[in-house]
Formats: C-alpha cells, structure tokens, sequence
C-alpha cells in the first residue's frame, strides 16, 4: 500500500513538473497561442494532478511517524509554489513562472535527498567500527531512534519500514543504511557517531531470531 502510494505520487509530481515545463517554455518563447491552447487542454488534467498530488502526499505524511524537516519545508513549498505557478501561468508572468519553476526543481531535490541543501552525508563506517559495535548499547539507541517506525521487534513496519527481523543484511550494510538512510528513512550520519551506529547495527543483527 505504501510503497504503491509513494511510486503513485512520484509519477503525478513527474507529469505535472513535466507538464509545467512545457508551459513555462511555450510562455518564455512568447508562442501564446500555443499555451493558451495547451492550457486549455489541460485544464482538467491538471486538477486532476493537483488533486492526486495532494491526496497521495498526504497520505505519505499521515503515515510517516517521524517527518524529518526537510519534508515539512517540501510540504509547505509545495502548498504555497503550486498556487502561485497557476497565477503565474493566469497572468503570464515570465518572471514568476520562472521562479516558481525553480521553487519546484528545489523542492523536488529536497524530497529526493531529504535534505535542504541536497547533502548527501556519507559518513564512512570502517570495518572495524563495525566490528566494534556493541549490542548492549545498541539496544538503547534503537529503542530511541528506531522503533516509531520498525516497532520494538522490528515488525511493525510503519511508513513502509522493512520489517528488520527478516531482513539479510550484514551488519556493515545495516550500518551504512543507518548512516545514510534509504527510501524513505532518513539517516543518522549527522546525530550519531560512527560507533553507536555500528552498535545498532549489531542490536539490529539480534532482532533476527
Ligand atoms: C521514519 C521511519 C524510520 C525510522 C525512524 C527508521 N527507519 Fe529504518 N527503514 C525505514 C524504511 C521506510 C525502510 C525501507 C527503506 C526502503 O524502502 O528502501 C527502512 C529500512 C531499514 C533497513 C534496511 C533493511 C533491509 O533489510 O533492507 C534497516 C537495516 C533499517 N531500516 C534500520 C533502522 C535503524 C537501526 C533505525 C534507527 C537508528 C531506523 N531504521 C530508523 C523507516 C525508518
């Protein structure tokens, strides 16, 4: 159900960004008539867009237990930058329809690095970090960070979370998803020590049995 919402609302965000570039080409290059034509083409396929965009985005955040900041700035971005590219599309304002063409290209980098300034941390976890990963103290940690999404046992699988007790990672690859996220989770790089990380790594290895 998750994962098939957030293909759903990837596949909207696509058309209608595609679609609002056509536009905003057709008004830079002057041809109005085409736009007006194209605009009233659309004008139900868009807010049938609209309406999916929100409708599938609001189902994502509902069942997101921790939105990360990044997505609440996307969320009010995009709340704010699609009305204004429809009257800027209304008035034939170049320069706002620019702008919000930006807004949009930014936002839609902030959803796929869930960050604001598209940092990728890659905080690299040797080998023997991981081998130094403590269970006992990992245990904790995963009871703070992790289990809103992945439950006490590693089942619950909130927001589309892997169910843990199933999954066949090893313990360095585990870590590297901590570190960096995946999907939708967000990573841990920026708030945790390579040696905690590699610590829930080895608590999460135990969930398996
Ligand atoms: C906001 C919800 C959320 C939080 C908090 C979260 N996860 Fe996840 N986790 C997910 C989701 C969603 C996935 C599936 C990612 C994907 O689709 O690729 C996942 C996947 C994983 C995987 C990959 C499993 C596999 O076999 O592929 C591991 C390991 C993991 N999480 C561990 C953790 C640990 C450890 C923590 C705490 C430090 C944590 N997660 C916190 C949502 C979360």
């Amino acid at each position: 159900m998750y994962k098939g919402i957030s293909h759903t609302h990837l596949a909207v965000v696509l058309l209608f960004l595609v679609l609002y570039t056509v536009k905003l080409f057709l008004l830079i290059t002057n041809k109005t008539a085409a736009l007006e034509a194209l605009r009233a083409k659309t004008k139900v396929a868009d807010m049938i867009l609209g309406t999916l965009i929100v409708g599938t985005g609001s189902y994502l955040a509902f069942v997101h237990p921790q939105l990360p900041m990044a997505y609440i700035v996307k969320i009010i971005g995009v709340i704010l930058s699609i009305p204004l590219g429809i009257i800027a599309m209304k008035k034939s304002n170049k320069a706002l329809a620019l702008v919000v063409f930006v807004l949009f290209l930014y936002l839609y980098g902030v959803a796929e690095t869930k960050s604001l300034t598209f940092s990728k941390e890659n905080k690299l976890i040797t080998t023997l970090d991981v081998e130094r990963g403590d269970a006992v103290q990992g245990k904790t940690l995963y009871e703070n960070l992790c289990v809103s999404c992945h439950g006490i046992d590693g089942k619950l699988g909130a927001g589309g979370a892997y169910d843990l007790s199933a999954s066949v990672l090893k313990r360095a690859d585990i870590a590297h998803v901590i570190a960096n996220g995946r999907g939708s989770m967000v990573g841990f790089s920026n708030q945790l020590k390579a040696s905690d990380i590699a610590s829930i790594a080895a608590y999460v290895e135990t969930l398996r049995k």
